[in-house]
């Protein structure tokens, strides 16, 4: 059997990915990117709105990390959060310098506009393209390093020998075989996992793969049960209005023309953190002052001037996609899943607790967001993580490398569970199609595992995924051919997304306490003395166990968090 072996081996291509794939090189490593997408069409192209970073003299690293902290309600390790900070201008300047055409004051300087939750003006953008444009000048680093691209291979296992991480099983969508990819080290970067909920903002490919794969290898999953909501998104199809709107100044207006947020939030308004944004908009939903389901972006006040200056994208999918042109009229949105707080636990440098195996980006949980990211955080964490990360797995690497041919279990035993796949999909007598369970299963998560939540609601949601995780095991293939078979894939994912789901779903069963994005209508508090603690899942056969871990707290002690 031929095995492919690199040094350091990146699991997923998207802005973390590539980061640390660069800085692994930049040390020497032999570095491969595995990735189920070509790095162009990774889901950080879809941010939109900027990148966190204190450039201004009247701004500090250290502002921007006690609004962090106080974003995440806490829960944010807070020597994390100030290496977030810490490092956020020199690597704004590095993207500069590769070629980012960062958006500018008339002075020349990188213009900012202000976010949510922020005591400053400190988030860069390219207009509301920001993700996109970063994604192209990485991309170019990488093929001017010369990393190695196995693209469209889909990775469906960990192997881990003797408690330490050693390789993957990738499934090369061209030529359906099953093949062992070997490296001293393994950095996952594989996104979030936005696709368990519908609607959601994220795309197709967001379906927590990467942390699936490392929890069923052992490795712990943190703080799953805090998911954020972003508070516009469009009704029908889930699609990001940026944040930068409100950043630019529009307003969120009720049925009433009501800018209902000075009650909810009267010192920050429509810029208060996301959290408090969105529970605010479903409140007035649910009490009858909404429009459609939904309430109203108005941007109009801008001028279409700055409107398509600062946010041509998004006047372009509003009037595509939801038939409004937004320099005219206000657009319908909608609080929708956008991130995933949790993931597979690290160290600031990016290891898991499972030696060889590191992680970075939306699957990692370092933990700099807590209960609720600030917006402009998450693009800033893949680019200061995913070096972190690069740098440590390629040391690791040097100091680890084995000439150990790898184990073939795993192999087999991902080979065995496709071939009994294939054959009762060839036989006919397998149960559902995946599309309907993953439909139950997003639409679950919406009602069950939402905005507000409760001990039932959660209660229902634990007996419906696991009635699910059961219809799974008999699930079935329309398609039973090996070249680029996507049913295949799509039953990997949809196994990937129901454990994560469990995870979620049992994290915010047992957290009875109200703390950012998770809220409980039955326990409306925020409980320090018993919750401010992450949650750790480790995956058994009975499902998720549940342990928990301290926070770290350097400079802030908990306050209560008003906007
Ligand atoms: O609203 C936005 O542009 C999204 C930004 C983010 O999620 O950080």
């Amino acid at each position: 059997m031929t095995v492919i072996k690199h040094d350091v081996l990146v699991i997923g291509a998207g802005l973390a990915g590539m980061r640390a794939a660069i800085e692994a090189a930049r040390n020497g490593a032999d570095v491969a990117m595995v990735t189920k997408l070509h790095p162009m069409r990774s889901h950080s192209g879809a941010a939109q709105g900027g990148i966190n970073a204190a450039l201004d003299e009247e701004d500090s690293w250290e502002a921007h990390a006690f609004d962090t902290v106080k974003g995440s309600d806490y829960l944010a390790d807070q020597d994390a959060a100030e290496i977030l900070a810490r490092e956020a201008a020199d690597n704004i300047i590095e993207l500069e310098r590769m070629g980012t055409a960062f958006s500018r004051q008339e002075n020349g300087r990188i213009q900012q506009r202000p976010f949510g939750g922020a005591g400053f003006a400190r988030t860069c953008f390219i207009g509301d393209i920001t993700g996109q444009a970063i994604l192209h000048v990485i991309y170019e680093q990488i093929l001017k390093l010369g990393v190695t691209v196995y693209e469209e291979y889909y990775c469906t296992s960990l192997i881990v020998e003797d408690g330490v991480a050693r390789g993957v099983v990738a499934l090369p969508m061209m030529t359906g075989n099953l093949t062992p990819v070997q490296g001293s080290a393994i950095v996952m970067a594989t996104g979030g996992l936005g696709r368990v909920y519908s609607p959601t903002s994220n795309a197709l490919a967001c379906t927590g793969d990467g942390m699936a794969i490392a929890y069923r290898a052992g490795a712990p999953l943190q703080d799953m049960e805090f998911m954020q909501f972003h508070p516009t998104t469009l009704k029908d199809s889930g699609v990001l209005m940026t944040e930068g709107a409100r950043g630019e100044g529009g307003y969120l207006l009720n049925k009433d023309g009501e800018r209902f947020m000075e009650k909810y939030a009267p010192n920050k308004i429509e810029l208060a953190s996301r959290d408090v944004v969105s529970r605010a908009e479903q409140t007035e939903i649910d009490e009858g002052r909404g429009v459609d389901g939904c309430v109203l972006l108005d941007v109009r006040h801008l001028g279409e001037e700055k409107i398509n200056e600062r946010l041509g994208q998004i006047r372009d999918l509003a009037k595509d996609l939801a038939n409004t042109d937004i320099v005219y009229e206000p657009v319908k949105v909608r609080p929708g899943a956008h991130y995933a707080m949790g993931g597979i636990k690290t160290d600031v440098h990016g290891a898991s607790p499972v030696p060889g195996l590191f992680a970075a980006g939306e699957c990692a949980n370092v933990s700099v967001h807590g209960a609720n990211r600030l917006g402009g955080n998450s693009l800033l964490e893949t680019i200061v993580f995913g070096r972190r990360a690069g740098e440590a797995a390629a040391r690791y690497a040097k100091e680890h490398a084995s000439p150990q041919p790898l184990s073939e279990s795993v192999l087999q035993r991902d080979q065995a569970l496709m071939s009994s796949l294939m054959e009762r999909s060839h036989r006919g007598d397998g149960g559902d199609r995946p599309a309907v369970i993953r439909g139950e299963l997003g639409e679950m998560m919406h009602h069950q595992v939402g905005i507000f939540r409760s001990r039932e609601g959660l209660a229902s949601a634990l007996e419906k995924v696991r009635e699910l995780e059961k219809r799974y095991q008999s699930v079935r293939l329309e398609d039973t051919g090996k070249v680029f078979n996507m049913d295949l894939i799509t039953v990997h994912e949809l196994g990937f997304m129901l454990d994560i789901a469990h995870t979620m779903i049992s994290g915010a069963l047992a957290r009875e306490e109200s703390r950012g994005a998770h809220t409980r209508r039955d326990f409306p508090e925020r409980d320090d003395e018993h919750w401010l603690k992450h949650t750790l899942a480790y995956d058994t056969p009975e499902g998720p166990r549940l342990e928990y871990g301290p926070v770290t707290i350097t400079n802030w002690q908990p306050e209560v968090r008003t906007y």
